[in-house]
């Protein structure tokens, strides 16, 4: 497994281009099962989950290839199989999404049941009740959820919890059932509104999407689109976190300031001065150290749960104390242990760390556990004294595209280590 090394100290400057949503590719991934005809995916970020998507879909028979410029072209009228196995669900949870449009299209599915990871059991109860709902044989048998379905209806569905990849799938399920379907307390997440935006591009009726109450109207097929996926905010946010921690100067291009006002607004509290277009955002500390600010995650357009690692490390070394609270997953400080072997003065109360920054980090062998725990490892060994080694950086090439490329552009000193 590779390894990366930061060697600590460069004040990050320049310009680099964001990918396109990995949480908004993925779904619109699945998306192409429901289409009569082929579709094309631009922007598609070049990531570890996405192969693992196209594996995915290829292995059900679905006919995918990918030009030069990195668009996805998918053809499902191929498909020979309804059947997501466990050796590919368990890489990436996020398999679950083709539950839906399997139902919806050809009314069956075999997918194994995603297994807990490293920030939470994840259960998909919430999935499979709104699709009970709607109509479906669901069981679970060896680990693999078993639906048949002859055509789902419209309902109105109440989540217990805002979930994102469950509304994702009931509104795709929605889009070919008979009737009506309103998903209310629906989550609100750019992504989503992307993935409702490429299935409207399909010919589906959605009404909502953004809001907390989504109006899907069935129909009977879905055409193919070509559609291009929405700028990674998660990214963005990543690599604003990690110019402010270094002090530096950068300006990221080709993303959208829109799509992560709670992180810019923490960042501006943290000292950063920040300017912005339609589609770039520049972030300015001239050699500043960041002042440490506290934080409470919550769904979309609350502050992202998946940028709460980053802003841990940023504490980490911050001016003062930050309280940061994490609510939307169980056990999301798994990065506290790893930060704290490079000499973080953190202490967790149940879901909440009290951080309190110190002047110098010092660099330490670490581990990396999930995606975004593993940026934050990476974004303090770009400020910590010595050269840090982040090992498992799988985790990092599921949601990062060619993250080392990216930070050595902006001056970083780090490298890719065959381990
Ligand atoms: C999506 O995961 C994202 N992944 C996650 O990003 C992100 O952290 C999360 O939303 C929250 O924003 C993708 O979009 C592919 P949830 P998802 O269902 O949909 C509980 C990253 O780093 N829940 O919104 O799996 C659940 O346990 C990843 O890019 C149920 O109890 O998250 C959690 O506590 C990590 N039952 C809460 O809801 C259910 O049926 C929110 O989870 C579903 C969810």
């Amino acid at each position: 497994m590779d390894k990366l090394i930061i060697q600590g100290g460069a004040r990050l400057q320049g310009e680099i281009r964001i990918s396109g949503a990995k949480n908004a590719a993925l779904p619109i991934l699945a998306a192409t099962l429901l289409a009569t005809s082929p579709v094309t995916v631009c922007n598609m970020p070049h990531l570890h989950d996405i192969t693992t998507t196209m594996e995915l879909l290829g292995r059900m028979g679905l006919e995918l290839t990918v030009d030069e410029k990195m668009n996805v072209h998918v053809d499902s009228s191929t498909i020979r199989e309804f059947f997501a196995p466990y050796e590919l669900v368990r890489t990436m949870r996020a398999s679950i999404l083709v539950l839906g449009p399997l139902l919806a299209r050809f009314g069956r599915a075999d997918v194994s049941l995603p297994g807990g990871c490293a920030i939470g059991s994840r259960p998909v109860n919430l999935h499979l009740q709104g699709l009970a709902a709607m109509g479906a044989d669901l069981s679970v048998d060896g680990g693999y959820i078993r639906a048949t379905a002859k055509r789902l209806k419209g309902v109105d569905l109440w989540m217990d919890l805002v979930t994102v990849t469950g509304t994702e799938n009931l509104m795709m399920a929605a889009t070919l059932a008979d009737g009506v379907t309103v998903i209310r307390n629906a989550a609100r997440e750019p992504e989503v509104v992307d993935l409702a935006n490429c299935l409207i591009s399909m010919g589906a009726r959605i009404e909502g999407a953004g809001t907390d109450t989504l109006r899907i109207e069935g129909v009977d097929e879905l055409h193919g689109t070509t559609y291009e996926i929405l700028p990674d905010r998660i990214e963005t946010g990543t690599y604003l976190v990690a110019a402010a921690m270094t002090g530096g100067n950068v300006k990221l291009k080709n993303t959208r300031p829109a799509l992560l006002e709670a992180v810019l607004s923490k960042l501006t509290e943290a000292g950063a001065q920040i300017t912005s277009g339609d589609s770039w955002i520049e972030l300015k500390m001239d050699g500043r150290r960041p002042r440490a600010v506290s934080l409470h995650t919550s769904p979309y357009p609350g502050f992202p749960t998946d940028m709460q690692a980053q802003f841990t490390a940023l504490n980490a070394m911050a001016e003062g104390t930050g309280v940061i609270t994490e609510s939307v997953f169980e056990n999301r400080f798994m990065h506290v242990l790893e930060l704290q072997r490079m000499g973080a003065q953190i202490k967790v109360e149940g879901n909440t760390a009290i951080i309190t920054g110190v002047p110098q980090l010092k660099s330490a062998p670490l581990m990396a556990t999930d995606l975004r725990a593993s940026a934050s490892l990476v974004l303090a060994g770009l400020v910590a004294e010595g050269a840090t080694e982040v090992e498992r950086i799988y985790h990092i090439d599921r949601g990062y595209e060619t993250i080392e490329e990216k930070l050595s552009n902006l001056g970083a000193q780090i490298r890719r280590v065959p381990a």
